[in-house]
């Protein structure tokens, strides 16, 4: 349903951040994409949001063509929760936050309050709703930046690294959101225990090309592979090496 083909981006003055000659994304499937800092992960997420304009080649979803006209079709389609919350948060409260989207749409006002009561009792934090989201820990950012696109209910579900600085128990928290999540699913991290357990491809993207994807725990307990790619082992898969 998602499809690359060709691509090619740079920013301005810089070598290509993104080298991709094919990928395909198939629905249901939940993708890792892996690599070390700098390797090109954001670049891709951002792309295929029209964040990043100047790329050549081909992004299609569902058969369209992503391009000015076609942007809104793919947002409204893909949903992406940023590497940082505080690009994603900007209202008063988190309730405002939450709500956002949907009053953009022209819903209903009760249709909205019933929707974000909803989204927040399943992310555990109802009770942040009247809170400053900006004065919010980092944990509990990151869960309510993930209330704002799951409460639009989005096809495809994007993640840029979801546990970065998150305590054991939120980062536990939110792998059981992400395994709970019945949609596509493209996920960046450094987090491989994560992705090991999130994922069912994981790609792994070096100096802006795919150098190998495949099964996790192929790929993941590929020694030589992963030192190749400035990577290691996740944990879970060196105990049991
Ligand atoms: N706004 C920018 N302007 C110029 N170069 C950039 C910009 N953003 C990223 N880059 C460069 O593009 C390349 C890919 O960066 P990107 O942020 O996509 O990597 P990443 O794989 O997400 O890394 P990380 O693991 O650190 O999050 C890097 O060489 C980076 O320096
Ligand atoms: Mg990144």
């Amino acid at each position: 349903m998602l499809k690359i083909d060709n691509l090619r981006f740079r920013y301005e003055q810089r070598p290509l951040a993104i080298d991709i000659d094919e990928l395909l994304i198939e629905k249901g499937e939940s993708i890792g994409i892996i690599g070390p800092n700098g390797a090109g992960k954001s670049t891709l997420l951002q792309l295929l949001l029209g964040i990043q304009k100047d790329y050549v080649g081909t992004i299609t979803l569902n058969d369209i063509r992503l391009d000015k006209k076609t942007k809104k079709y793919f947002r409204d389609h893909i949903g992406l929760v940023f590497q940082n919350p505080d690009e994603q948060l900007f209202m008063p409260t988190v309730y405002d936050d939450v709500a956002f989207g949907l009053k953009m749409k022209g819903i209903d006002q009760n249709v909205i309050d019933v929707a974000v009561e909803a989204v927040l009792a399943s992310l555990g934090i109802k009770e942040l709703k009247d809170r400053a989201s900006l004065k919010l820990s980092g944990g509990e950012k990151k869960r309510v930046a993930m209330a704002s696109i799951f409460v639009m209910d989005p096809d495809i579900m994007v993640f840029d690294e979801p546990t970065l600085a998150l305590d054991p128990k939120s980062r536990r928290r939110v792998i059981n959101i992400i395994n709970s999540l019945e949609k596509t699913k493209l996920i960046t991290s450094h987090d491989l225990d994560m992705i090991y357990e999130t994922c069912s491809r994981v790609i792994i993207l070096y100096e802006g090309k795919i150098v190998a994807q495949g099964k996790p725990h192929t790929l993941l307990s590929d020694v030589e592979l992963m030192d190749k790619v400035e990577l290691e082992c996740p944990l879970i898969l060196k105990n049991l090496l």
